[in-house]
């Protein structure tokens, strides 16, 4: 069992909670991610570790309530515990070679994107973070961002924070500008980091995209996880899940992605109902 020390929502849908799991907070690295189940019942979902404290053995999680289990997630307090959590999965970031890094986060990406800019941070690597949201009601951890970076940027689709806006736009007018970046890593939805990929192709910039396909079983046996780079199927549990963002073939990536809709509506109205009576025992945050 993975005991709840601590949980705080950032959003209507975002939630930090913080784990006990001293062996995955030891060995973690930044982009490398845990399975966990709730309960004997649950299904396995993918989580990234947003932040590890070896010295108290816990893990930081931030998600987002998309569907059954991350909203039952949502309703879980301190005190109570996670059956099983397994990691950490995935391999590492690759910073081989970085002397000056752009990392983007789109959304909830920013929480997946901020141990790679806290790692840059801490070795001394500057690293510029552009972050981008619908609406400046959604924006996360902005004061966690600007204290790992030399310059953080907060754009919003609608303008209303100030800085309206893509994150590609952002990232353009930084190269046009003269930061020489050599590697660009970007987190978030496909079509965010399609676009980002399509931005720094002309100049040649190394960039590497975290793909989050579905995963079933995490360990590279299910094949449900596969992403198609270059001439290869790659699996994101265990050869990613960062990739080359410029060989990675997004297209496919966003069919697959809706490919089994139907069957997580069906498990969320059963999953939903199930919730309903939980609360009305009184066992709901
Ligand atoms: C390596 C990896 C790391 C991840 N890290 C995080 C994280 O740190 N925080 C976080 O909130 N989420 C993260 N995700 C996505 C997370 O695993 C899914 O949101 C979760 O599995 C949804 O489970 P559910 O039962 O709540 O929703 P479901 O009922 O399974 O799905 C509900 C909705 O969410 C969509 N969805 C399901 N899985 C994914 C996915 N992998 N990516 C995008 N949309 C999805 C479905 O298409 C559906 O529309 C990660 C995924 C991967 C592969
Ligand atoms: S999740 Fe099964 S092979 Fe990756």
């Amino acid at each position: 069992m993975y005991p709840i020390k601590d949980v705080v929502d950032l959003n209507d849908e975002v939630v930090r909670m913080v784990v006990e799991a001293p062996a995955i907070s030891k060995k973690v690295k930044p982009g490398q991610f845990i399975m966990l189940r709730i309960d004997e019942q649950g299904e396995r979902i993918p989580l990234t570790v947003n932040d590890a404290n070896p010295e108290q053995g816990t893990i930081t999680l931030v998600f987002q309530k998309v569907g059954a289990t991350t909203r039952q997630m949502g309703m879980m307090t301190a005190g109570q515990s996670i059956r099983d959590v397994a990691g950490p999965l995935g391999k590492p970031t690759d910073f081989s070679g970085a002397h000056h890094v752009c990392v983007i986060g789109g959304g909830l990406g920013t929480a997946i994107a901020y141990p790679q800019a806290k790692w840059l941070h801490d070795h001394h690597i500057p690293v510029d973070v552009i972050t981008g949201f619908r609406t400046e009601d959604l924006i996360i951890l902005a004061d966690e961002v600007s204290q790992v970076c030399d310059t953080s940027i907060v754009m919003t689709d609608d303008g209303s924070n100030g800085h309206k806006g893509l994150v590609t736009a952002a990232l353009q007018e930084r190269i046009d500008a003269g930061a020489a970046y050599d590697l660009v890593v970007a987190v978030g939805p496909l079509i965010m980091m399609k676009f980002v990929a399509k931005t720094t192709a002309p100049y040649h910039i190394k960039t590497l995209v975290s793909m989050n396909p579905l995963m079933i079983d995490g360990t590279g046996m299910c094949g449900g996880c596969r992403v198609r780079v270059g001439d290869h199927y790659l699996h994101a549990c265990i050869d990613g899940p960062d990739f080359d963002g410029h060989q990675v073939d997004f297209d496919e990536a966003m069919r697959r992605s809706t490919q089994y809709r139907s069957f997580e509506r069906q498990a969320e109205d059963h999953r939903c109902r199930l919730l309903d009576q939980l609360e009305t025992v009184g066992e709901g945050r």
